[in-house]
């Protein structure tokens, strides 16, 4: 420790990214299509039907052909961990093969040989948004149950190629998502309007079932390997104080601790039962479900970390926020050019609330500001002045000092798209959160080229000091 006010040794600072909004090459070395590539206009659109070379979104950045450079790059900044997803149907072009396809086992093995040249750390998720096509066509995603079987076989590949390289493993990319955003997220094709929530809760179990599956089978390869859970993490406040307002907001809150709740206790909690049952929905669970459920827990729980939202029992009459999750507009803060509102001590909030809930080692794997650059000329090139994004980060990165002096067991810090990628949500590529700019526009036009903004300088020094260079600006 560095004194009680700082950052633990061995902490890991580095950045997080995905391969569907990263890689590019969407149809090279074998790979097949995945939900992500037929989204041209993220989640703001309806999802098309029929990919067709006109609904294709962005290419990513073409990490696929340039990640020997990014990593370097990533190394000068000291990076500790990377986060990076690997991209399912890259491995199973359709989801439901039997045999893997080499070629894109074999990228990996690049990239991981990358980033052990660096001494950096890999943090991988295995499903980040990617689910193979074919198996939201045919199979209408998760509401099927042989998708667990899929999801086994493909993590075991992973498990057994990587599971001696990589320690740190995610099994689904912020999982509370799937009941807000059933295509992306779960790979159901069903309209949101259309879809029972019975089904939506099935699709939510059996994720949950193959998330506690691939953990038996990562700690069965290899006993040093640490699995968690990932959650959209927002916390809810109520918009006053009246008791049905803080009542609404513990509701919202407790959406998405069923989450950690289930990874972490094994068994679904009294309250989710309670609502399920108040819905009429009747889970199809079996025993072998709920005995991988309490025997394969989770090591850590990981997050990401945007915003706070707030909630009220009256809540039509307000206008909404949120990014991915829904809430009520908090009128004390300020918001993001995409109106995602910032509150860095709702981060030591979380912190704290998770660690209370669970007493599991915490990753922050995800946070930062999307926001417009502007690409100027500085004396070593072309340069983005992004003060903004260093005020953003490191009045976050004090709450989290914060949370590690309240006796909060953090295990690192991976801000979110630490090179510019394409927009989750809008598929956008101005929407942009690196520390390094990359040369493309929302028309996916641009030389590729990557630029270091003034945030890279920052990071690096922060990194090096171990996070003693923060300032604390609070008032
Ligand atoms: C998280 C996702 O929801 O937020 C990422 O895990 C995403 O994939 C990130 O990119 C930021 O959201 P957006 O919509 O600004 O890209």
């Amino acid at each position: 420790m560095d004194g009680a006010q700082g950052f633990p040794d061995g902490f890991l600072w580095g950045g997080a990214t995905a391969a569907n909004q990263l890689e590019g090459a969407y149809d090279v070395g074998g790979k097949g299509l995945s939900v992500q590539d037929v989204m041209p206009r993220g989640i703001t659109a309806p999802p098309a039907q029929a990919p067709t070379p006109d609904n294709l979104k962005l290419e990513g950045i073409d990490f696929y052909h340039r990640y020997a450079r990014d990593i370097a790059l990533f190394a000068e900044m000291g990076f500790k961990v990377f986060r990076f997803s690997i991209a399912w149907s890259r491995i199973f072009p359709l989801g439901d093969e039997n045999e893997p396809n080499q070629e894109g086992l074999a990228f990996y093995d690049r990239v991981l040989d990358e980033l052990d040249k660096h001494g950096i750390e890999p943090l991988v998720t295995i499903s980040h948004y990617e689910t193979p096509l074919h198996l939201a066509r045919h199979y209408n995603g998760w509401t099927d149950r042989r998708l667990i079987g899929f999801y086994e076989r493909y993590a075991r590949t992973l498990l057994e190629r990587y599971g001696k390289r990589v320690r740190y493993w995610l099994t689904f990319n912020e999982i509370n998502s799937v009941l807000h955003e059933p295509f992306m997220s779960g790979g159901i094709a069903t309209p949101k309007e259309h879809l029972r929530e019975q089904d939506l809760y099935q699709a939510v179990h059996h994720e949950l079932v193959a998330s506690a599956a691939a953990t038996r089978i990562a700690h069965g390869i290899n006993p040093d390997i640490r699995v968690g859970c990932m959650i959209l993490a927002m916390p809810t406040y109520p918009l006053t104080p009246d008791p049905r307002d803080v009542w609404a907001a513990k509701q919202a809150e407790r959406a998405n601790y069923a989450f950690g709740d289930i990874h972490v206790r094994g068994e679904y909690p009294g309250y989710l039962l309670r609502m399920l049952r108040d819905k009429g929905i009747e889970l199809d669970i079996t025993e072998e479900d709920r005995r991988l459920l309490r025997q394969h827990t989770v090591d850590f729980v990981s997050f990401s970390y945007y915003m706070s939202i707030c909630e009220t029992a009256t809540r039509s009459a307000l206008s909404g926020g949120g990014n991915i999750l829904g809430g009520v507009v908090n009128p004390t803060l300020e918001a993001s050019q995409w109106g995602w509102q910032i509150d860095p001590l709702g981060l030591r909030t979380i912190l704290n609330d998770y660690w209370d809930r669970w007493n599991k080692p915490l990753f922050i794997v995800e946070n930062g500001l999307g926001a417009k650059d502007i690409l100027v000329q500085g004396t070593e090139g072309p340069t983005v002045e992004d003060d903004y994004r260093i005020d953003y980060m490191n009045d976050h990165l004090v709450q989290v000092r914060e949370a590690i002096a309240d006796g909060v067991q953090v295990l690192g810090y991976t801000s979110w798209g630490c090179i510019d990628l394409v927009s989750a949500s809008t598929a956008q590529m101005s929407k942009r959160y690196g520390f390094i700019y990359v040369d493309r526009d929302d028309d996916g036009a641009g030389t590729l080229e990557r630029y270091r903004k003034k945030s890279f300088g920052w990071y690096r020094d922060l990194i090096a000091s171990n996070g003693r260079s923060l300032v604390d600006r609070r008032d």
